[in-house]
């Protein structure tokens, strides 16, 4: 065999900056690739309506019960794809010191060429779709475009929900625009169509990212997080580094409005880690009378500076990828209205009359189920019926709550920021920060605690900056340096106020000291009360503590909760032993970025010590 006999794949070349072709690349990824056929996708209805169909008959979708729950399908993974893979998500910047301590880099080239032997006649025997889309109001000036190319027709049906898909992005994208180029496949090549499954997989996967050249390559997974390639990869993980080039902030947030009694209206921003309720949150009913909350967004946040000194914030998708378990009339009847009909579920179970059902749906399971896994299950089984990561595929537009503004263009003027762990110790209700820098050390410092904490030590804290941990594109130490410039951009009167909040305190005795869900709105009413405040110059309605502003006695409407006053002091309480030895925990975790470290947020280290140390 002569060198020349033997042709080496490669991935399509991608110039930083430069235009790339759409239909030179689409072929590119096809001739590596080798689909039997290629498809470019629309968006429209009669697009999804025969991919669906196509997908019942091959038993990947599984129509339910019309009359129960309209239009919408039950998805059944491998048991062994059923969420994110961190271990086998790659950050593949051109030095690892851009990628960071927190995030798994592989150099660049290396990663091309074994991706290249992967995705090497990965398509065979399947379809190629070729998926534009707009991440954002299509046209928006705070959107931006992509196009995935997939080998399932699941994940196309799944991203006409998640994000604007068709020809508006397209004739964008052929007209010039810049777009992020993604590609995805199952890694599961047929011979022959009858040797098809449900849920083709491979058990080699990479989600793999080149900032650089703004691309994604995700290989041997079909689960959203992984697949669904507008999400995490590019929203957050490309997108964070976009916004660090360009003077703009990609966050895993949740966006709402809240409107007080008087009628005028607050955005807020928060950002929690997984499994901290961003979806209530961004769905919360208030029990305080006169107030509402309407969502706009309620995973990932896209916030820009604009020309008048304020913060505008988009929700980049347009629906929502929601964890179902935990998901009830009494724990979000929003999100419960919301998927009345066309959704998509994946790995929740099955009723016997043809719909789903999960943990914590109903207070009492049905007598007997499918479960996720398509066996038989009772409620003596012993294991769950739904998979703890299952999760609902749902438009926006559906949720009763949405806001009618989400779709507009400009975004929405931010004047809160929040950040939220799950914190059983330590952690008050609810702080301000005293400033942007103060700011900025708080979301640096988000932390959840595995389990609850031993009285009066601090737990086992798994620490989720900014709770983008598993999200950013670069490294942390450089987001947050970014984030303390975006400050300074922004003018005093238009910085939002940031705040710190935590539902999830315990009582010695190991109750929840705070009822959570829609009592939080209380604590939004304090915090767009501190918005006012700070607007006409004061410090009213709140007090200067060790780590921060808190309410000032009687600012936090409490009444009608049956507190008592230990445990509202509870709430609130700052143990300055256990917080020395948080600030410990902070350096330590601080020292693992060196010198990228910001000044400012040593300073605030170093502040915080100093204010725990006075009386
Ligand atoms: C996901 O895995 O696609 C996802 C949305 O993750 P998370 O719920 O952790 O944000
Ligand atoms: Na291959
Ligand atoms: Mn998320």
């Amino acid at each position: 065999m002569t060198a020349t006999s033997v042709r080496v794949p490669h991935l399509p070349t991608v110039e930083p900056g430069r235009p790339l072709d759409p239909y030179a690349w689409v072929e590119e990824v096809a001739a590596l690739t080798e689909p039997d056929a290629v498809v470019w996708c629309d968006g429209s209805d009669a697009e999804r309506d025969a991919l669906i169909a196509g997908m019942v008959r091959t038993g990947t979708l599984l129509p339910l019960d019309p009359e129960l729950r309209p239009r919408s399908y039950l998805a059944r993974s491998d048991p062994d794809d059923v969420a994110r893979v961190e271990s086998r998500t790659f950050i593949c910047s051109d030095t690892a010191d851009e990628a960071g301590p927190t995030n798994n880099w592989r150099e660049p080239a290396v990663m091309r060429a074994e991706l290249a032997g992967a995705f090497a006649g990965a398509m065979r025997g399947r379809t190629m779709y070729v998926v534009p889309f707009s991440m954002g109001p299509v046209g928006s000036p705070l959107a931006q475009l992509g196009i995935e190319i997939t080998d399932s027709p699941y994940v196309v049906v799944s991203m006409g929900v998640m994000t604007r898909v068709g020809t508006g992005a397209l004739d964008l994208i052929v007209a010039g625009a810049p777009y992020v180029p993604a590609v995805h496949s199952v890694g599961a090549p047929l011979t022959s169509s009858d040797e098809d499954v449900p849920w083709p997989c491979n058990r080699t996967k990479y989600i793999s990212h080149f900032p650089t050249t703004r691309e994604i390559w995700s290989y041997g997974s079909g689960y959203g997080g992984n697949a669904l390639l507008g999400k995490k990869c590019f929203a957050l993980r490309i997108a964070s580094v976009i916004g660090r080039d360009e003077g703009w902030l990609a966050e895993h947030m949740l966006l709402e409005r809240v409107t007080s009694p008087q009628g005028r209206r607050y955005h807020v921003a928060a950002a929690f880690p997984s499994a901290c309720g961003k979806t209530n949150f961004a769905m919360l009913a208030p029990t305080l009378p006169g107030w509402s909350v309407e969502t706009l967004g309620d995973d990932i946040a896209w916030l820009r500076p604009g020309d008048d000194g304020r913060l505008w914030a988009i929700n980049p998708e347009a629906g929502f990828f929601g964890v179902a378990p935990g998901t009830g009339v009494e724990t979000n009847p929003t999100a419960v209205a919301m998927l009345a009909s066309d959704v998509i579920f994946t790995n929740v179970a099955l009723t016997d009359d043809g719909d789903v059902w999960w943990e914590g749906l109903t207070p009492t399971a049905p007598e007997h189920l499918t479960d996720w896994t398509g066996q038989s299950w009772t409620p003596s089984s012993g294991r769950p019926a739904a998979h703890p990561n299952s999760r609902f595929t749902v438009a926006a537009a559906q949720c009763p709550t949405i806001a009618d503004s989400w779709e507009d263009g400009a975004g929405v003027p931010v004047d809160a920021i929040v950040f939220g762990g799950r914190r059983a110790t330590n952690v008050p209700l609810v702080t301000r920060a005293f400033d942007w820098q103060h700011g900025v050390f708080m979301g640096a410092t988000i932390a959840s605690e595995q389990t609850a904490a031993a009285e009066g030590t601090v737990g086992e804290l798994r620490r989720d900056p900014f709770a983008m941990l598993p999200f950013c594109g670069y490294d942390m130490a450089d987001h947050w340096a970014h984030w303390l410039r975006v400050g300074e951009t922004l003018s005093s009167a238009g910085r939002p106020l940031v705040f710190g909040v935590n539902w999830f305190r315990k009582s010695a005795s190991g109750s929840w000291l705070w009822p959570g869900f829609g009592e939080n709105s209380r604590v939004l009413a304090w915090i767009v009360g501190q918005v006012e405040a700070a607007r006409s110059g004061s410090d009213e309605g709140a007090v200067a503590g060790p780590v921060g502003l808190r309410p000032a006695p009687g600012a936090l409407d409490v009444s009608g909760l049956g507190l008592s006053d230990d445990d509202l002091a509870e709430l609130f309480a700052v143990d300055r032993a256990a917080w020395q030895a948080e600030a410990d925990r902070t350096e330590e975790f601080f020292a693992q970025f060196g010198d990228r470290l910001p000044a400012p947020l040593r300073t605030q280290l170093a502040a915080l010590r100093h204010r725990l140390t006075r009386p």
